[in-house]
């Protein structure tokens, strides 16, 4: 039992563990995707078991002045070819941050991982790496700071700390880690000679350390040396133990399968809750859903959309990358289209598909909106006036846009992959009968099972007793992070009793 560790060395009164999220996005300072809500929102969830949970992130230019009470509480001299220094700021929710300020990494337009044009930023290796070796040198307590009990290290981007403490010659021993795989896809790849410049051991290129194919994976080092492993669904847990979703990865992963476990995403329900989203025309609940049709037709009109209530409006909010499956729902137009439906998509990233959606668009005035670009509030309305929030994806580790749609009574269509088929519940008869549906599952993943669900969808929406009943289940669901917070701190017990004392 953690409470047992006579050692803890948290700052927080009432903690019993201390654990240090290392992550390269953390809403609402940063975010590209699901990554930034998951680390915004967990340590807020961790708190009340007796967590105390801070972030590392990167200071990238514009984060700390949403801060408040931001100090330098080290400096680390130099960091890859500038200075650095690690700064300690709290977010409007109360979430602690550690910032690992290094201007000539961080401090500069464009995204977490792309600049202005839109291209990888050339240091990516440095600047990743950068926040990597701060999260070591936190963890062995070399900058004189607080010292987490166990190092949580999220994606790629994370990954490499493993290996600065793999390599670690002092013979000082660091907390027991866990990675978090939030998406197999993004491995971190750099060419091989860059070990030189990340100053790693020339053995860090070897097959049995870094090398995949022929370059160094960051990943490979968090999927090697961690603790143990997590990944955020238990069906994605498995399907990566396999050749299709393991991307490379699933020899390495099953000789780890003990140590790997699913944990489903929980969702933030303050930000994200439609009785006081502030975001929205008119909120609303499962107990007064009445309202929620004002949400449409103001979506509508947003939109240029044409208002009508006959019209079930299907919306998507995602990252527009193959990954998403959103060329099949292109495929798959004509099915809401002749059904006398209406889609709103609002999404960015692939060139080709951001074109394809702005003709659907031109192709089919007042049924067809798409909003190209990233819009948080936005997102939000559209939970709320869409009808079914559409996510074809070829796979999805978690999936947090349909656990959103279920809080918001926008009835899910999913892909049967990975978290959306774990969190989801289809409607076929027997599941409609029990009072149990959720949602709309298809398998396999493809344009014609994809349009059959929009069919069966459109259906179920002209059946306004039915379509009440699994709105009404959906917003009852449990979404928070009660359940995952629980799981995550089970796992960090875990690794504090088997940690050599
Ligand atoms: P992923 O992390 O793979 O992109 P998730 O479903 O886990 O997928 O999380 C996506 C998150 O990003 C959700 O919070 C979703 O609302 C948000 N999001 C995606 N695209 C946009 C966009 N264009 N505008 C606003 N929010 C977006
Ligand atoms: C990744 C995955 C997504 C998941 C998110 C948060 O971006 O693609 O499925 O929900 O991480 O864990």
């Amino acid at each position: 039992m953690i409470g047992n560790f006579s050692d803890v060395k948290s700052t927080t009164a009432s903690a019993t563990v201390s654990v240090l999220l290392v992550a390269s996005e953390c809403f609402p300072l940063v975010k590209t995707g699901g990554l930034a809500d998951v680390v915004g929102a967990l340590p807020g969830a961790l708190a009340p078991l007796g967590v105390d949970a801070r972030v590392l992130m990167p200071a990238y230019r514009g984060v700390r002045q949403q801060l408040a009470g931001v100090r330098t509480v080290a400096s680390i001299g130099d960091l890859f070819g500038g200075k650095g220094a690690l700064l300690q700021g709290t977010t409007p929710s109360g979430v602690r941050i550690l910032l690992v300020d290094a201007p000539h990494l961080f401090d500069r337009d464009g995204g977490p991982y792309l600049s202005p044009d839109g291209h990888d930023w050339p240091d990516n290796h440095l600047r990743f790496g950068a926040l990597s070796r701060v999260a070591a040198e936190i963890a062995l307590g070399r900058l004189g700071t607080w010292r987490p009990d166990v190092l949580h290290l999220h994606d790629w981007q994370a990954a490499l700390a493993a290996a600065y403490l793999h390599f670690e010659t002092s013979g000082a021993i660091p907390p027991p880690s866990l990675l978090t795989i939030h998406n197999l896809a993004f491995q971190g790849l750099f060419p091989p000679d860059t070990s030189a410049a990340l100053q790693l051991p020339p053995t860090a290129v070897d097959v049995d350390a870094l090398e995949y194919w022929g370059r160094l994976s960051f990943l490979k080092a968090g999927v090697q040396w961690c603790d143990r492993i997590s990944t955020v669904s238990p069906t994605y847990a498995r399907e990566i133990l396999g050749p299709d979703e393991g991307m490379g990865f699933d020899g390495l992963l099953r000789a780890r399968a003990h140590q790997l476990s699913g944990i489903v995403n929980g969702i933030d329900t303050d930000v994200w809750d439609p009785a006081t989203d502030v975001h929205l025309v008119t909120n609303y609940s499962a107990r007064r859903l009445a309202p929620r049709a004002r949400n449409t037709a103001a979506l509508q009109r947003e939109l240029g959309l044409d208002v009508r209530s006959d019209a079930p409006v299907f919306g998507v909010v995602s990252r527009l990358t193959s990954q998403k499956g959103l060329d099949l729902l292109l495929e798959a137009l004509h099915a809401i289209v002749d059904g006398g439906a209406q889609l709103a998509v609002l999404g960015s990233g692939d060139r080709a598909l951001e074109s394809a959606y702005r003709r659907a668009a031109a192709d089919h005035p007042g049924q067809v909106a798409v909003v190209i670009g990233f819009d948080e509030a936005l997102s939000h309305r559209i939970q709320a006036g869409a009808a079914a929030m559409v996510v074809p994806s070829r796979f999805e580790p978690c999936g947090l846009t349909q656990l959103y749609a279920l809080r918001y009574g926008a009835i899910p269509v999913v892909a049967r992959v990975g978290g959306l088929a774990d969190t989801v519940v289809d409607a076929n008869e027997a599941a409609v009968a029990d009072g149990v549906a959720t949602g709309v599952q298809f398998a396999p993943v493809d344009t014609p099972s994809l349009a059959d669900a929009i069919t069966r969808t459109i259906a179920l929406y002209r059946q306004p007793d039915v379509w009440r009943q699994l709105q009404r289940r959906a917003m009852t669901r449990d979404v928070g992070w009660g359940t995952a917070a629980a799981r995550y701190f089970s796992l960090y017990e875990q690794l504090l009793t088997d940690a050599p004392r």
